[in-house]
């Protein structure tokens, strides 16, 4: 199969925010104890966090986390994670049907965040809770001091304010399951007036409306609507959510999923600008994808769990080399829509739907995901360039016309370089491929990687080292094109420089 990149220095789609490469830390299972948290543990440091887990965590270079939930936030009451643990009260978490220490709260949460060197993407409880509850929590983590909520703050031990900058009004208000669950009108009041208190107590902060949690809910898109005709004014993005799933086996369906995610993006776009312009308003609603990922393996293990254990193994995914293969065309395709979409979080970090497993008393594994987004994450950054592409494409169970390659590339102009992500979702055959990309001079190889050779049912679960990135000799250079080999079922990554 042959395929042509083409592209040019001054075409863009758009400066990427590396907010785009953020994750997500919840209350659920085993990934704040266990997972972020194990004192006692032999890389434990003096706070009780492993450090493996931390220096994975830079690996993967994450700029942002999101926390403390997720379903668990819409029952949580922030202050039962503040002062003293002795005082602080065990409670019921009906989101995950677990019991909550509350050992790790905001003080330690934000610990672990500035050791991990990465922000907090903080989710107010708009489930049992309100406005009140909300302005509390940003008086007491951004307020400088001298009242009651930020006073109370420096007295626990955090002289300096928090400066939280992006909060999330609630999560997935409009599901069924979700404790505290709205109508589309119910949560678009709530979540203007809570907006409005919050923006009163610190105006420099940044809101995420709650879309629908995921583009198959019967109320998507009406949803999206009204809960903007409400909050428009009050709020700076709206979230996505989309979790993928491989039931059926089907590889070339399951990976052209993320055509889907695509899609919906642009759907989720057009529905802020149609309200957008019914307002006549001049500001532009961006989009936080604030959870997406696989999530499936783990269902029928969790569904058989007794309730009201501490942190106990839930959605514990093992993720095979397909499932990689599927979060880089995610992470490509959330890349070509950087011009609306300036956060997104992988759903989620440690031990939960995560990349980073950790064994309790023992050693810390990297799932296969872990691959591709710590390439995007650490070498994606910059603009990303608009391309033109011609790869043959087929037909799917569910999809029509799916490119065989899927593909971006990003142009980093503090280090001179252009990178290509690309995953070849053929089975069966290699692509040549040559790449134009023109306005630059002096192109020459930095590296060019593969993940590739794998059974697309290969995990790292038995042997933690059983998956490799690895050089790609095929590629070559005469300084303005670019020619070299994808094979089948591929994530491949070249990093070129130029003069
Ligand atoms: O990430 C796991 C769960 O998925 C989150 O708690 C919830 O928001 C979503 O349904």
């Amino acid at each position: 199969m042959k395929v042509t990149i083409k592209g040019h220095k001054d075409q863009e789609i758009s400066k990427i925010d590396p907010r785009i490469y953020g994750s997500f830390v919840e209350h659920l299972g085993r990934a704040v104890y266990e997972g972020i948290y194990e004192p006692g543990h032999p890389t434990a440091n003096e706070l009780g966090f492993r450090q493996d887990v931390i220096d994975a965590v830079n690996e993967l270079n994450v700029p942002l986390v999101r926390y403390p939930g997720g379903n668990f936030v819409s029952g949580y009451n922030w202050e039962d994670g503040i002062g003293p643990r002795k005082d602080r009260p065990k409670r019921l978490d009906l989101a995950w049907r677990s019991v909550e220490t509350n050992e790790v709260g905001l003080h330690e949460f934000m610990d672990w965040a500035n050791q991990a060197g990465t922000e907090v993407n903080m989710a107010v409880n708009l489930g049992t809770r309100g406005a009140d509850a909300a302005r509390n929590l940003v008086e007491y983590s951004n307020h400088p001091g001298g009242t009651y909520w930020s006073d109370l703050r420096k007295e626990n031990g955090a002289e300096e304010p928090f400066a939280i900058k992006t909060w999330c009004l609630g999560n997935e208000m409009d599901g069924p399951w979700q404790i505290g669950a709205k109508t589309a009108e119910e949560y678009g009041r709530l979540a203007t007036e809570t907006a409005k208190v919050m923006k009163l107590v610190d105006d420099s902060i940044e809101l995420v409306l709650c879309g629908s949690s995921g583009s198959k809910m019967p109320t998507f898109g009406e949803w999206e609507y009204t809960v903007l005709e409400h909050a428009y004014d009050e709020v700076d993005y709206l979230s996505l959510h989309l979790y993928w799933q491989n039931f059926e086996n089907d590889l070339p369906n399951y990976l052209a999923k993320s055509v889907e995610m695509d899609q919906f993006i642009k759907n989720v776009a057009s529905i802020c600008d149609a309200v957008k312009a019914k307002k006549g308003s001049e500001k532009t609603i961006n989009l936080s994808f604030d959870e997406w990922n696989v999530w499936y393996h783990s269902t029928e293990a969790d569904a058989k769990r007794e309730p009201w254990d501490i942190a106990p193994p839930l959605l514990e995914d093992i993720y095979n080399f397909e499932d990689a293969l599927l979060v880089g065309c995610g992470l490509i395709t959330l890349l070509n829509n950087s011009d609306r979409v300036k956060i997104a979080c992988l759903a989620q970090l440690v031990n939960v739907i995560a990349p980073i497993m950790t064994i309790k008393d023992g050693e810390l594994w990297k799932q296969p995901t872990f691959y591709p987004f710590m390439q995007a994450s650490n070498f994606g950054r910059g603009k990303v360039l608009d391309l033109r592409l011609d790869s043959p494409t087929y037909d799917s169970d569910e999809y029509k016309n799916v490119p065989y390659l899927e593909s971006t590339a990003v142009l980093n102009e503090d280090e001179k370089e252009i990178v290509i992500f690309a995953v070849n979702r053929s089975e069966k055959d290699s692509m040549e491929v040559e790449s134009i990309i023109e306005g630059f001079e002096g192109l020459s190889i930095i590296e060019a990687t593969e993940l590739a050779d794998y059974d697309p049912k290969q995990t790292t679960q038995e042997k933690h080292d059983s998956m490799k990135i690895k050089e790609n000799a095929t590629f070559k250079t005469d300084g303005a094109t670019v020619e070299g080999s994808f094979k089948p079922l591929s994530w491949n990554m070249v990093r070129l420089s130029y003069n």
